[in-house]
Protein backbone atom coordinates (compact mmCIF):
# COMPACT_ATOMS: atom_id res chain seq x y z
CA UNK A 1 0.00 0.00 0.00
CA UNK A 2 1.51 3.42 -0.92
CA UNK A 3 0.31 6.61 0.57
CA UNK A 4 -0.06 9.71 -0.66
CA UNK A 5 -1.04 13.08 1.42
CA UNK A 6 -2.29 15.41 -1.04
CA UNK A 7 -1.75 18.57 1.84
CA UNK A 8 -1.48 22.35 2.99
CA UNK A 9 1.64 23.01 3.33
CA UNK A 10 2.29 26.47 5.94
CA UNK A 11 5.06 28.44 7.54
CA UNK A 12 3.45 29.00 11.10
CA UNK A 13 4.59 31.98 12.92
CA UNK A 14 3.62 31.46 16.91
CA UNK A 15 3.26 34.05 19.32
CA UNK A 16 2.90 33.21 22.84
CA UNK A 17 0.55 35.18 24.73
CA UNK A 18 -1.15 35.60 28.46
CA UNK A 19 -4.30 35.59 26.56
CA UNK A 20 -5.60 35.10 23.46
CA UNK A 21 -6.50 38.78 22.00
CA UNK A 22 -9.90 39.96 22.29
CA UNK A 23 -11.56 42.22 19.66
CA UNK A 24 -10.62 45.85 19.85
CA UNK A 25 -7.49 44.65 22.57
CA UNK A 26 -3.75 45.46 21.59
CA UNK A 27 -1.44 42.89 23.25
CA UNK A 28 2.55 42.21 23.72
CA UNK A 29 3.24 38.57 22.79
CA UNK A 30 5.77 37.28 25.33
CA UNK A 31 7.79 36.00 22.35
CA UNK A 32 7.38 35.03 18.73
CA UNK A 33 8.83 31.58 16.58
CA UNK A 34 8.81 30.42 13.55
CA UNK A 35 7.83 27.00 12.62
CA UNK A 36 6.87 24.76 9.83
CA UNK A 37 2.87 23.48 10.08
CA UNK A 38 0.43 23.27 7.85
CA UNK A 39 -1.96 20.16 8.76
CA UNK A 40 -0.89 18.59 4.97
CA UNK A 41 2.34 18.57 5.65
CA UNK A 42 2.28 17.98 9.96
CA UNK A 43 0.29 14.60 8.90
CA UNK A 44 2.83 13.70 6.08
CA UNK A 45 6.14 14.05 9.19
CA UNK A 46 3.78 11.62 11.44
CA UNK A 47 3.47 9.24 9.18
CA UNK A 48 6.84 9.20 8.03
CA UNK A 49 7.88 8.91 12.03
CA UNK A 50 5.59 6.46 12.82
CA UNK A 51 7.79 4.61 10.16
CA UNK A 52 5.91 4.19 6.79
CA UNK A 53 6.91 5.74 3.58
CA UNK A 54 4.91 8.70 2.21
CA UNK A 55 4.51 10.95 -0.66
CA UNK A 56 3.59 14.78 -0.18
CA UNK A 57 1.51 16.30 -3.03
CA UNK A 58 0.59 20.07 -2.48
CA UNK A 59 2.24 23.48 -3.59
CA UNK A 60 4.42 25.79 -2.68
CA UNK A 61 5.50 29.41 -3.64
CA UNK A 62 9.02 30.62 -4.07
CA UNK A 63 9.56 31.32 -0.04
CA UNK A 64 8.49 27.70 0.82
CA UNK A 65 11.86 25.86 0.49
CA UNK A 66 11.89 25.80 4.08
CA UNK A 67 8.91 23.52 4.47
CA UNK A 68 10.56 20.93 1.34
CA UNK A 69 13.56 20.59 3.07
CA UNK A 70 11.91 19.85 7.01
CA UNK A 71 9.56 17.15 5.06
CA UNK A 72 13.23 15.89 3.77
CA UNK A 73 14.63 15.39 6.78
CA UNK A 74 11.71 13.64 8.44
CA UNK A 75 11.90 10.95 5.23
CA UNK A 76 8.95 12.35 3.27
CA UNK A 77 9.20 11.84 -0.38
CA UNK A 78 8.84 15.33 -1.93
CA UNK A 79 8.48 15.12 -5.75
CA UNK A 80 4.93 15.89 -6.28
CA UNK A 81 5.24 19.09 -4.55
CA UNK A 82 5.13 21.74 -6.98
CA UNK A 83 6.66 25.76 -6.81
CA UNK A 84 4.24 28.18 -8.02
CA UNK A 85 4.13 32.07 -8.13
CA UNK A 86 2.44 32.37 -5.00
CA UNK A 87 2.86 33.05 -1.53
CA UNK A 88 3.36 30.09 0.43
CA UNK A 89 0.32 29.17 2.96
CA UNK A 90 1.36 30.66 6.03
CA UNK A 91 -0.44 31.62 9.65
CA UNK A 92 -0.54 33.57 12.71
CA UNK A 93 -0.94 31.36 15.79
CA UNK A 94 -1.89 32.85 19.29
CA UNK A 95 -0.81 30.09 21.97
CA UNK A 96 -2.02 31.29 25.35
CA UNK A 97 -0.86 29.63 28.83
CA UNK A 98 -2.98 26.88 28.83
CA UNK A 99 -1.36 25.38 25.42
CA UNK A 100 -4.63 26.31 23.81
CA UNK A 101 -4.28 28.13 20.19
CA UNK A 102 -6.13 30.73 17.89
CA UNK A 103 -5.01 30.43 14.09
CA UNK A 104 -5.40 33.24 11.72
CA UNK A 105 -4.51 31.17 8.10
CA UNK A 106 -3.76 32.68 4.76
CA UNK A 107 -4.10 29.56 2.50
CA UNK A 108 -1.84 31.16 -0.56
CA UNK A 109 -0.24 28.33 -2.94
CA UNK A 110 -2.69 25.72 -1.18
CA UNK A 111 -6.04 27.51 -2.63
CA UNK A 112 -4.26 27.51 -6.02
CA UNK A 113 -4.38 23.36 -6.02
CA UNK A 114 -6.39 22.85 -9.55
CA UNK A 115 -8.04 19.65 -11.38
CA UNK A 116 -5.17 19.40 -14.12
CA UNK A 117 -2.49 18.52 -10.81
CA UNK A 118 -4.61 16.46 -9.36
CA UNK A 119 -5.08 14.31 -11.85
CA UNK A 120 -1.62 13.65 -12.87
CA UNK A 121 -0.72 13.11 -9.52
CA UNK A 122 -3.35 10.71 -8.41
CA UNK A 123 -1.60 8.67 -12.09
CA UNK A 124 1.06 7.08 -9.65
CA UNK A 125 -1.50 5.44 -7.63
CA UNK A 126 -3.73 2.44 -7.51
CA UNK A 127 -6.71 0.10 -6.35
CA UNK A 128 -5.86 0.17 -2.08
CA UNK A 129 -3.14 3.16 -1.72
CA UNK A 130 -3.83 5.54 0.45
CA UNK A 131 -5.07 8.88 0.07
CA UNK A 132 -4.79 11.24 3.16
CA UNK A 133 -6.68 14.45 2.71
CA UNK A 134 -7.49 17.63 5.09
CA UNK A 135 -9.85 20.71 4.75
CA UNK A 136 -6.82 23.30 3.67
CA UNK A 137 -6.02 22.75 -0.35
CA UNK A 138 -8.34 23.81 -3.12
CA UNK A 139 -10.42 20.55 -4.85
CA UNK A 140 -10.67 18.67 -1.53
CA UNK A 141 -14.13 17.13 -3.06
CA UNK A 142 -12.44 16.74 -6.47
CA UNK A 143 -9.87 14.78 -4.65
CA UNK A 144 -12.24 12.47 -2.37
CA UNK A 145 -14.22 12.07 -6.50
CA UNK A 146 -11.09 11.37 -8.34
CA UNK A 147 -9.07 9.15 -5.37
CA UNK A 148 -12.24 7.14 -4.81
CA UNK A 149 -12.46 6.42 -9.08
CA UNK A 150 -8.81 5.05 -8.77
CA UNK A 151 -9.87 2.38 -5.52
CA UNK A 152 -7.83 4.46 -3.01
CA UNK A 153 -8.49 3.89 0.36
CA UNK A 154 -9.66 7.81 1.26
CA UNK A 155 -8.84 8.86 4.76
CA UNK A 156 -10.17 12.28 5.53
CA UNK A 157 -8.98 14.64 8.31
CA UNK A 158 -12.43 17.23 8.24
CA UNK A 159 -10.07 20.25 9.47
CA UNK A 160 -10.77 23.18 9.46
CA UNK A 161 -14.58 22.90 9.36
CA UNK A 162 -16.10 25.26 6.71
CA UNK A 163 -19.36 25.76 4.94
CA UNK A 164 -18.14 23.69 1.99
CA UNK A 165 -17.77 20.52 3.99
CA UNK A 166 -21.55 19.87 4.17
CA UNK A 167 -21.10 19.77 -0.07
CA UNK A 168 -17.93 16.78 -0.09
CA UNK A 169 -19.08 13.31 -1.42
CA UNK A 170 -18.13 11.56 1.78
CA UNK A 171 -19.80 8.44 1.55
CA UNK A 172 -17.04 7.65 -0.59
CA UNK A 173 -14.78 8.09 2.63
CA UNK A 174 -13.37 5.08 4.40
CA UNK A 175 -11.99 6.98 7.35
CA UNK A 176 -13.43 10.05 8.37
CA UNK A 177 -11.14 11.75 11.52
CA UNK A 178 -13.37 14.90 12.91
CA UNK A 179 -12.85 16.61 16.18
CA UNK A 180 -15.94 18.10 17.96
CA UNK A 181 -16.46 21.30 15.62
CA UNK A 182 -15.70 19.31 12.53
CA UNK A 183 -18.12 16.26 13.71
CA UNK A 184 -21.26 18.55 14.93
CA UNK A 185 -20.74 20.30 11.48
CA UNK A 186 -21.13 17.49 9.80
CA UNK A 187 -24.26 15.67 12.21
CA UNK A 188 -25.64 18.60 13.24
CA UNK A 189 -25.60 17.45 17.23
CA UNK A 190 -22.62 18.27 20.13
CA UNK A 191 -23.18 15.10 21.57
CA UNK A 192 -20.19 12.67 20.69
CA UNK A 193 -22.34 9.72 20.84
CA UNK A 194 -24.27 10.74 18.60
CA UNK A 195 -21.77 12.95 16.07
CA UNK A 196 -20.24 9.13 15.68
CA UNK A 197 -23.99 7.50 15.14
CA UNK A 198 -25.57 10.04 12.88
CA UNK A 199 -21.70 10.05 10.75
CA UNK A 200 -21.79 6.21 10.08
CA UNK A 201 -25.72 6.80 9.68
CA UNK A 202 -25.37 8.77 6.70
CA UNK A 203 -22.43 6.79 5.36
CA UNK A 204 -19.80 9.46 6.09
CA UNK A 205 -16.61 7.28 6.65
CA UNK A 206 -16.79 2.94 7.14
CA UNK A 207 -14.94 4.00 10.03
CA UNK A 208 -15.38 7.10 12.38
CA UNK A 209 -12.36 8.39 14.73
CA UNK A 210 -14.09 11.59 16.75
CA UNK A 211 -11.05 13.27 18.81
CA UNK A 212 -12.34 15.12 21.99
CA UNK A 213 -8.78 16.71 22.91
CA UNK A 214 -8.58 15.55 27.05
CA UNK A 215 -11.37 13.28 27.25
CA UNK A 216 -9.91 10.93 24.61
CA UNK A 217 -11.13 9.53 21.57
CA UNK A 218 -14.39 7.62 20.51
CA UNK A 219 -14.31 5.31 17.46
CA UNK A 220 -17.19 3.60 15.86
CA UNK A 221 -17.56 1.50 12.71
CA UNK A 222 -21.07 0.60 12.71
CA UNK A 223 -20.58 -2.83 14.21
CA UNK A 224 -18.96 -1.43 17.49
CA UNK A 225 -18.41 1.79 19.11
CA UNK A 226 -15.90 2.40 22.06
CA UNK A 227 -14.09 5.57 24.09
CA UNK A 228 -10.50 5.53 24.42
CA UNK A 229 -8.69 7.56 26.93
CA UNK A 230 -6.26 10.17 26.76
CA UNK A 231 -2.36 10.61 29.02
CA UNK A 232 -2.28 13.30 31.43
CA UNK A 233 0.57 15.11 30.61
CA UNK A 234 1.88 19.19 30.73
CA UNK A 235 0.28 20.78 28.26
CA UNK A 236 2.77 23.15 26.65
CA UNK A 237 1.54 23.72 22.91
CA UNK A 238 -1.60 21.80 21.11
CA UNK A 239 -0.75 23.01 17.61
CA UNK A 240 -0.63 20.22 15.80
CA UNK A 241 -1.83 17.47 18.27
CA UNK A 242 -4.58 16.32 15.84
CA UNK A 243 -2.30 15.82 12.75
CA UNK A 244 -0.13 13.81 15.10
CA UNK A 245 -2.95 11.79 16.05
CA UNK A 246 -4.23 11.64 12.15
CA UNK A 247 -1.17 10.56 10.85
CA UNK A 248 0.19 8.09 13.40
CA UNK A 249 -3.29 6.56 13.48
CA UNK A 250 -3.36 6.19 9.44
CA UNK A 251 0.54 4.65 9.80
CA UNK A 252 -1.05 2.12 12.56
CA UNK A 253 -3.56 0.91 9.80
CA UNK A 254 -0.24 1.20 6.83
CA UNK A 255 1.10 -1.10 9.69
CA UNK A 256 -1.55 -3.38 9.98
CA UNK A 257 -2.51 -2.84 13.27
CA UNK A 258 -5.96 -3.42 14.65
CA UNK A 259 -8.15 -0.29 15.75
CA UNK A 260 -7.49 -0.45 19.01
CA UNK A 261 -3.51 -0.31 18.05
CA UNK A 262 -3.64 2.34 15.87
CA UNK A 263 -5.60 4.50 18.53
CA UNK A 264 -3.18 3.62 21.49
CA UNK A 265 -0.09 4.87 19.59
CA UNK A 266 -2.03 7.68 17.88
CA UNK A 267 -3.29 8.70 21.36
CA UNK A 268 0.35 8.62 22.95
CA UNK A 269 2.05 10.47 19.91
CA UNK A 270 -0.47 13.31 20.46
CA UNK A 271 0.14 13.61 23.49
CA UNK A 272 3.56 13.91 23.40
CA UNK A 273 3.23 16.54 20.88
CA UNK A 274 0.91 18.85 23.11
CA UNK A 275 4.54 18.72 25.53
CA UNK A 276 6.46 20.69 23.32
CA UNK A 277 6.10 23.91 21.50
CA UNK A 278 5.33 23.96 17.55
CA UNK A 279 3.67 21.92 15.12
CA UNK A 280 5.89 19.42 12.90
CA UNK A 281 8.78 20.12 15.32
CA UNK A 282 7.19 18.85 18.25
CA UNK A 283 5.79 15.30 16.44
CA UNK A 284 7.85 12.34 17.91
CA UNK A 285 8.88 9.17 15.97
CA UNK A 286 7.35 5.43 16.54
CA UNK A 287 10.32 4.49 19.00
CA UNK A 288 9.79 7.14 21.68
CA UNK A 289 6.01 6.74 21.27
CA UNK A 290 6.52 3.19 22.14
CA UNK A 291 8.93 3.92 24.95
CA UNK A 292 6.45 6.73 26.11
CA UNK A 293 3.73 3.66 26.41
CA UNK A 294 5.88 1.47 27.86
CA UNK A 295 7.12 3.60 30.91
CA UNK A 296 4.91 6.68 30.88
CA UNK A 297 7.40 8.81 31.37
CA UNK A 298 7.77 11.53 28.32
CA UNK A 299 10.57 12.13 26.52
CA UNK A 300 12.53 15.68 25.85
CA UNK A 301 11.29 17.74 23.18
CA UNK A 302 12.14 20.97 22.08
CA UNK A 303 11.06 24.27 24.15
CA UNK A 304 9.18 27.20 23.70
O1 LIG B 1 -3.07 21.68 12.81
C1 LIG B 1 -2.06 22.62 13.02
C2 LIG B 1 -1.79 23.39 11.77
O2 LIG B 1 -2.94 24.10 11.42
C3 LIG B 1 -0.71 24.42 11.90
O3 LIG B 1 0.57 23.90 11.62
C4 LIG B 1 -1.14 25.52 10.96
O4 LIG B 1 -0.36 25.64 9.82
C5 LIG B 1 -2.59 25.19 10.60
O5 LIG B 1 -2.70 24.78 9.33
Amino acid sequence: MKILDFGSLNLDTVYRVDHIVQPGETLLPLFVRSYCGGKGLNQSIAIARAGCQVFHAGRVGPDGSRLLDQLKEAGVDVHLVETVEARTGHTVIQVDSQGQNAILLFGGANRVIEKTFIDRTLKGFRKGDMLVLQNEISEVAYLIQRGSERGMRICFNASPADAALVQYPLHLVHTLLVNEIEGSTLAGTDDPDRIVDVLIAQGYGKEVVLTLGKRGVLFGDGKRKFRFKSFSVPVVDTTGAGDTFTGFYLAGVARGLDAESCLLYATAAASICVTRAGAAESIPDWEETAAFLSSGSLPDGPKP
